[in-house]
């Protein structure tokens, strides 16, 4: 029995630079799994290498999702088969409205079936009429507590770091992924922010949905609770357990993990 998500023994290279070097991760949908670990370890890389970002070259290994090798495919193909990433840092989009780019995203998802799709239930092959687009739009935001005419507004322009954060959210209720990565989708929220971004993404939680929490607090898995915390270290997962470990960082550090594991207490990049 694989898990829904296996990546098996992962390399990437940065600008030359190994960045990744093994990872291993498995999880399922109907999970909530957390990654730590310091500045620089790899957290991005790894959910940017996931969505197929074209700057991390994938040197060796694999990532297993329904079935396939996604590695092969193009970020849209990846997109449409049901990973969603919410950026560490959201681009801003001028020009394009909150609303019409979700409408643009959410069609692109749901027109062309991905290839050897198996089909999640979603309709795709059917387009959302404009009612129940803006129905759905209304809904959501409603959800994530947020003032209708941000629908209007371009998109990240001028928005607030918290404001750009939920907007990732909302991205992510209206695409309804099957596995969602959250880069730091955490930092910059006020705490009242936080409160309901987290009951926003519990409310999507299903057997069908996994979440990738990638965070430096604990904070945020008060509300979203993991089911493992993994620590990612130099490029490796190198140790994983559960929600406690959580806490233990937070009140440890990382010093006795890079003790542990780290071949330095060095970070990829720092000068030794
Ligand atoms: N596009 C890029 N160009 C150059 N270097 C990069 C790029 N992306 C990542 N790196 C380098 O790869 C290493 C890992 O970066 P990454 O963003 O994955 O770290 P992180 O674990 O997400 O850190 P943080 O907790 O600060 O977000 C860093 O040394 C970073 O400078
Ligand atoms: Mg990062």
């Amino acid at each position: 029995m694989t898990a829904d998500l296996t990546i098996n023994n992962l390399h990437v290279t940065v600008e030359g630079q190994e960045i990744l070097k093994g990872l291993n991760l498995e999880m399922n949908k109907g999970e909530v799994h957390a990654i730590m670990g310091p500045n620089g370890s790899g957290k991005s890389t790894l959910a940017n290498t996931l969505m197929g970002h074209p700057a991390y070259h994938v040197t060796e290994g694999e990532v297993w999702f329904k079935g396939q090798n996604i590695l092969t495919l193009a970020p849209d193909a990846r997109s449409r088969l049901g990973l969603f990433l919410a950026f560490q840092y959201p681009s801003t989009i001028p020009g394009v409205s909150v609303s019409n780019f979700l409408r643009t995203a959410l069609n692109a998802r749901y027109q062309q079936p991905g290839p050897a799709d198996s089909g999640n239930g979603q309709g795709e092959g059917k387009g959302l009429s404009m009612r129940d687009f803006r129905d759905m739009l209304k809904s959501r935001m409603a959800m994530l507590k947020m003032d209708p005419g941000f629908a209007r507004r371009y998109l990240n322009d001028g928005f607030s770091g918290g404001e750009k954060k939920r907007v990732e959210i909302l991205q992510m209720a209206m695409l309804q992924p099957e596995i969602a990565i959250l880069d730091e989708t955490d930092s910059g929220l006020d705490i009242d922010a936080l409160r309901i971004v987290s009951e926003g993404v519990n409310q999507l939680m299903s057997p069908n949905l996994g979440v990738l929490v990638i965070t430096h607090y604990q904070r945020i898995l008060d509300y979203i609770k993991p089911n493992r915390v993994h620590i990612l270290l130099n490029g490796r997962i190198v140790l994983s357990s559960g929600p406690e470990l959580a806490l233990e960082l937070e009140e440890r550090g990382y010093d006795w993990v890079k003790e542990q594991f780290g071949q330095s207490a060095l970070g990829p990049g720092t000068a030794a």
